[in-house]
C-alpha cells in the first residue's frame, strides 16, 4: 500500500519518550523528573487564573514570563523566547537554522530528539562522536561546518559537563549558531548564560521541567541576542504557551529560593546514590545533572532493568550500541533511592 506521508516521514522512527506508568506505586527514575513538588507559589498562581484568562487568547509572547526571566538572569525581555517545553524550543531552532541546505551538528550520544527533529525538517545532520573522556571535541565540531550546533551541557544520557571556557572557544571558532541545551543546568556547577549575553551566536535553552519540577506543565525558554530571538519568533506557533503555563512558570522562576532548596537536596542525593552504587561494583560517569549513567557488569544492564521493573522500579535502558551495558537512573527522593539501592543489592548479590 502506498503511504500518504512524505517518504522521509513514512520511514521515520518517531521519538520514543520514557514510559509514564499509570500505577502510582511505581518508583519512577526513568525520565529525570524532579522528585520534589513545585514551589507552593506555582499552585497559588494556577489557582489565581480567572475565567477571563481562559476565555481569551494568552499573551502571544508570554511577556509575564519574559519579564521574570529578564529580572532573574539580568537580560532584557527581547532576549527571551518562551516555548511549550524545551522540546518546542529545540524544534524552533532546528526549523530556523537547519534544513536540506544547512547542516545541524551535534556530539553523540546525546538527546535523541535532535535527530528526529532534523529528519522531520529534512536537515543535513553531521554527528561528531564524544571522545572517551567526554571532553568537548572542539576541532571536530568546527570541522563539521554546520549552520548550527546543538550541545547538551550537561549532556544526556551521559550526565557529563564541559567547562564554559571550552564552550566559549567553540562559539568563537564557528560561523554558525551554537545552541546550548541546558535542560540540566540547574544541577550543574556552572552554565553558559553569560555566553548568551555576550555572544551574538549563542542561544542558551532551558526547561522548567527539571530544576523547577514542572515537567507536566510544559514550559521552556531560550535566552540570546535580540536578533536570534527575533528570528525564532517568526517560526513559533502564534500562541505556543498557554495562559495557565505562563502564570505558573513565571511564579516558579520567581521563587529562586525554593529552586535552590530542591537543587541542593537533589545534588546531595546524587552523591549518596553514586557512592552506594560504587560500593555495589557499578561505575557511574561524574554527573552534573539529576541522573547517573552507570555501568552494570552483572547481571547485564537489560536484565537488571527488567528485574527492577518487575519490582516496580523504573529506570532507563537504551538498546543502543555503546549504551546497552548501562542504565540511566534519575535521582529520586531519599526513600526512592533507598528502595533502588536495596533492590540493586539483592539483584546483584
Ligand atoms: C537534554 C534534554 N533537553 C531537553 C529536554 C526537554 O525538556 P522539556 O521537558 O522542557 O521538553 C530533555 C528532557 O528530558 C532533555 O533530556
Amino acid at each position: 500500500m502506498t503511504s500518504y506521508f512524505r517518504k522521509s516521514i513514512a520511514a521515520l522512527e518517531g521519538y520514543v519518550p520514557g514510559e509514564q506508568p499509570s500505577d502510582p506505586l511505581v518508583i519512577k527514575l526513568n525520565t529525570n523528573e524532579n522528585p520534589y513538588p513545585p514551589s507552593p507559589k506555582v499552585m497559588q498562581a494556577i489557582a489565581a487564573v480567572g475565567p477571563d484568562q481562559l476565555r481569551r487568547y494568552p499573551n502571544p509572547l508570554g511577556n509575564l514570563f519574559r519579564d521574570t526571566a529578564a529580572r532573574v538572569f539580568g537580560v532584557t525581555r527581547d532576549m527571551v523566547i518562551c516555548g511549550n517545553g524545551m522540546d518546542d524550543i529545540l524544534n524552533l531552532g532546528v526549523r530556523a537554522f537547519s534544513g536540506p541546505d544547512a547542516a545541524l551538528v551535534y556530539p553523540t550520544p546525546t538527546y535523541t530528539l535532535y535527530s528526529v527533529l532534523a529528519s522531520i525538517q529534512a536537515s543535513i545532520v553531521r554527528e561528531v562522536a564524544w571522545p572517551d573522556d567526554y571532553s568537548l571535541p572542539i576541532d571536530q565540531l568546527v570541522a563539521a561546518r554546520g549552520q548550527v550546533i546543538y550541545l547538551a551541557n550537561p549532556n544526556s544520557p551521559t550526565s557529563t559537563f564541559v567547562p564554559v571556557a571550552d564552550v566559549a572557544r567553540l562559539a568563537d571558532a564557528i560561523d554558525g549558531v551554537l545552541c546550548v541545551d541546558e535542560a540540566y543546568a540547574d544541577f550543574a556547577c556552572d552554565n553558559c548564560m553569560e555566553l548568551a549575553k555576550t555572544r551574538k551566536n549563542v542561544l542558551v535553552m532551558r526547561t522548567m521541567s527539571k530544576g523547577y519540577s514542572l515537567a507536566g506543565l510544559r514550559f521552556g525558554f531560550a535566552v540570546g541576542d535580540r536578533k536570534l530571538i527575533d528570528g525564532l519568533m517568526k517560526v513559533k506557533d502564534s500562541y505556543n504557551v498557554d495562559a495557565v503555563a505562563i502564570a505558573a512558570a513565571s511564579a516558579a522562576l520567581d521563587d529562586q529560593a525554593y529552586r535552590e532548596q530542591t537543587r541542593q537536596k537533589v545534588i546531595a542525593e546524587r552523591g549518596r546514590l553514586a557512592d552506594a552504587l560504587a560500593r555495589l561494583g557499578f561505575s557511574s560517569l561524574p554527573s552534573q545533572s539529576n541522573f547517573l549513567l552507570t555501568t552494570a557488569r552483572r547481571p547485564p544492564a537489560r536484565q537488571l532493568y527488567e528485574s527492577l521493573k518487575a519490582r516496580r522500579i523504573l529506570v532507563r535502558y537504551f538498546n543502543i550500541p555503546g549504551l546497552d551495558d548501562k542504565l540511566r537512573i534519575s535521582i529520586g527522593a531519599p526513600e526512592q533511592n533507598d528502595a533502588l539501592i536495596a533492590a540493586v543489592k539483592e539483584l546483584t548479590a
